[in-house]
């Protein structure tokens, strides 16, 4: 009897082992996979705002890294002053580095709940004709559950807005889940996300906005989830200004004598 146990104790030990080594050897095995697929997932997203993919549309990873590599040129910006830096765009990973007390510093409090500010930011550029046409930024922060990571795409003037699209977040499919909903993101192209001082002034409202020639700083809200909406307003109100790209956007405006 006591063999018995002993027999079948071992056997489920045995089994432990054994399926322990092959979900740790998958998950060693799968990592640079993982990787490549997250760097694929977040260019889609970039070319998406670039206008260089239609959303829905899906395309295969080389196609993917092909018009991204042709017609993107990416940099790392240092945030506090705005330079460029030498940091390689293809290796520098924005969130670890938010992680990392080294490279971060903690964030003043603010409505979109971001923690703390990464020394340096990646950016990209459309570029035709050596102009730029769209300047694509990176931006998060909190919605109602979840940090939402995304992009905010403007004219190479940043006088509109050309695009936003989200890549991570954790909020109701649905409610604060429609912010994928390529409806509602084309709500965006042609809005303006500055006033005359280059205040950002775009807002997520309750209900529904004009058309954007006369209301340009207004974007539709999301039904039944104000409190994402709010949150797509205060993460965009938070990277364009001060605290975020702000010393950068002075900077292009300067060197492109924009006024
Ligand atoms: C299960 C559940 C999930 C919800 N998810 C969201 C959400 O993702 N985003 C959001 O803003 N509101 C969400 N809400 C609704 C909020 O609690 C809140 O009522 C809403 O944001 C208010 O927006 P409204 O004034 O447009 O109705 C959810 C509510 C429930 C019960």
């Amino acid at each position: 009897m006591q063999t018995d146990a002993l027999k079948t104790i071992g056997f489920a030990a045995a089994v432990c082992v054994v399926c322990s080594i092959f979900v740790a050897s998958a998950a060693v095995a799968l990592k640079d996979r993982q990787e490549e697929n997250r760097v694929l997932d977040l260019r889609s997203k970039v070319l998406l705002v670039a206008d260089l993919a239609e959303p829905g549309q899906p395309l295969a990873r080389e196609v993917v890294n092909e018009r991204f590599e042709e017609n993107l040129s990416s940099a790392v910006i240092e945030l506090e002053t705005g330079e460029r830096s030498d940091l390689d765009p293809l290796t520098y990973d924005q969130r670890a580095a938010t992680q990392d007390p080294d490279r971060s510093e903690a964030a003043p409090a603010n409505p979109a709940k971001v923690s703390r500010i990464p020394d340096h930011a990646l950016i990209y550029e459309l570029v035709e004709n050596d102009e730029v046409q769209r300047l694509i930024l990176p931006v998060h922060g909190y919605g109602l559950w979840s940090t939402m990571y995304g992009f905010i795409a403007l004219s190479g003037d940043l006088q509109r807005i050309e695009g936003i699209t989200f890549y991570e977040h954790g909020e109701t499919a649905g409610l604060g889940g429609e912010v994928d909903n390529p409806r509602w993101q084309a709500l965006w192209p042609g809005r303006q996300a500055f006033d005359d001082s280059w205040v950002p002034q775009i807002e997520v409202i309750k209900g529904n906005a004009g058309p954007v020639e006369s209301d340009p700083y207004r974007v539709d809200g999301l039904a039944g989830a104000t409190l994402t909406s709010r949150g797509v307003t205060n993460l965009l109100h938070f990277w364009l200004g001060e605290e975020g790209f702000g010393p950068f956007l002075d900077r292009y405006r300067a060197e492109r004598g924009i006024t």
